[in-house]
């Protein structure tokens, strides 16, 4: 077994309890499961949060209209808190496009205007800008990576253009796990009056936010990684000032005023919400979202900071040990968020290993992706590490 470099932070949360209380599983030797980036796993209170829910709704007079919606109107609230928002900013969603596809199709954009996005953009954060430049006739004009890393200088260049109207980045890089200086890239694009959206999937978890402090306009997240949540869950925050400014696209029944009182349906008075529910689909997958506010509550009680702090020193554990074993880092040290993506000699070897060693990674972009989360033990880190090494 591979040595623990001896520069750690000492465990932050305890991690053994909260995997016996919420990831049984994971004392069984099954998995080592370092795969976060690709699914979250469901922790045991919110597997009983939907068990809960379902078997209500099995027999549906048994589950009060009431109930049903305030099962959303907690995890607006949860979500909100987690990342400094007003409710009135936070819209549910079925995942991280619904977010982006909003930001493509209704900011105010059209022929002459100009959104940047950088390379290496995972394509939920492409296609629909390529797919509504097409319809609405702007540009969309992607920036080069620089050495396979996103160019933050050459973004922050493009926004001098006088035609730029949005810039659209992930806040942590899906394969190569760099994370984007949000506050710099948004001080950036409000003071020349750019919309700033963010796809937030690969860094809200491992990293906090405080959107009261960081200049973003519309920021899109689906739940099923570091959220710990079902599939079919997720939110897109929209800050205050943008949200009477936009139109929803697709429009959803509930979207108006008034759709709270099903007594009135037929009035048909199309004035909006005045808050970020203009935007929601419902329905809404109610029974997942019964299993995110379990997840949510989970994340509360363990701290958002103590989260990110235990997901860096594990992170920092697996990129020094790997770096032991001379094995070339993608994610930079300095910039790493939960993604540790590296770059041994071959990659589909080091995968079959792991792979034996049972340790849940991805292969991405030629990559191996590796992410560890609040329930990951220095153990853990220590098998991952002693399945990289090449045998001599
Ligand atoms: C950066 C990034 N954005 C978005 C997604 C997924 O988008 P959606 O939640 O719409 O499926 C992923 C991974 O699946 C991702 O890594």
């Amino acid at each position: 077994m591979q040595r623990v470099p001896p520069s750690l932070s000492p465990d932050v949360l305890d991690a053994t309890r909260l995997r016996r209380d919420e990831f049984p599983w994971m004392d069984t030797g099954e998995s080592i499961y370092l795969n976060v980036a690709s699914t979250g796993p469901l922790p045991e209170s919110s597997v009983r949060a939907q068990e809960v829910f379902t078997r209500k709704r099995a027999a549906p007079h048994r589950l009060g209209q009431d109930e049903q919606f305030e099962t959303l109107t907690i995890v607006r609230r949860q979500l909100a808190t987690l990342i400094g928002a007003d409710v009135a900013e936070i819209a549910l969603a079925t995942n991280t496009s619904a977010g982006l596809n909003l930001a493509a199709w209704t900011l105010p954009l059209g022929p002459g205007d100009v959104v940047v996005i950088p390379d290496l953009e995972f394509p939920a954060n492409v296609y629909p800008w390529m797919a509504a430049a097409a319809v609405r006739g702007f540009t969309l004009w992607r920036i080069p990576v620089n050495e396979g890393m996103l160019d933050e200088p050459a973004v922050l260049s493009a926004l001098d253009r006088p035609d730029v109207r949005v810039l659209a980045v992930s806040w942590v890089g899906f394969a190569t796990g760099a994370v984007a200086h949000l506050d710099v890239l948004g001080t950036a694009c409000r003071e020349r009056g750019i919309r700033f959206v963010v796809d937030a999937i690969q860094g809200l978890g491992p990293l906090t936010l405080d959107v009261s402090r960081v200049p973003i306009d519309l920021l899109a997240c689906g739940g099923q990684k570091w959220l710990l949540s079902p599939w079919g869950t997720g939110f897109t925050y929209v800050r205050r000032s943008l949200v009477q400014e936009l139109a929803p696209q697709p429009v959803s029944w509930m979207g108006v005023r008034g759709s709270d009182d099903f007594s009135r349906l037929l009035s048909y008075d199309l004035t909006w919400r005045d808050d970020a529910r203009r935007f929601e689909q419902i329905t809404l997958p109610f029974q997942d979202f019964a299993g995110m506010g379990a997840s949510l509550a989970l994340l509360h009680a363990l701290g958002a900071n103590a989260v990110a702090a235990h997901v860096h020193a594990r992170t920092t554990e697996l990129l020094d040990g790997a770096a032991e074993q001379g094995i070339a880092l993608v994610t930079p040290r300095a910039h790493v968020a939960g993604i540790v993506s590296l770059r041994p000699a071959d990659p589909r070897r080091t995968s079959d290993r792991l792979d034996a060693a049972r340790v849940a990674h991805s292969v991405r972009e030629g990559t191996i992706r590796l992410a560890p989360h609040c329930y990951t033990t220095r153990d853990d880190v220590l098998v991952a590490l002693d399945a990289l090494r090449e045998s001599p």
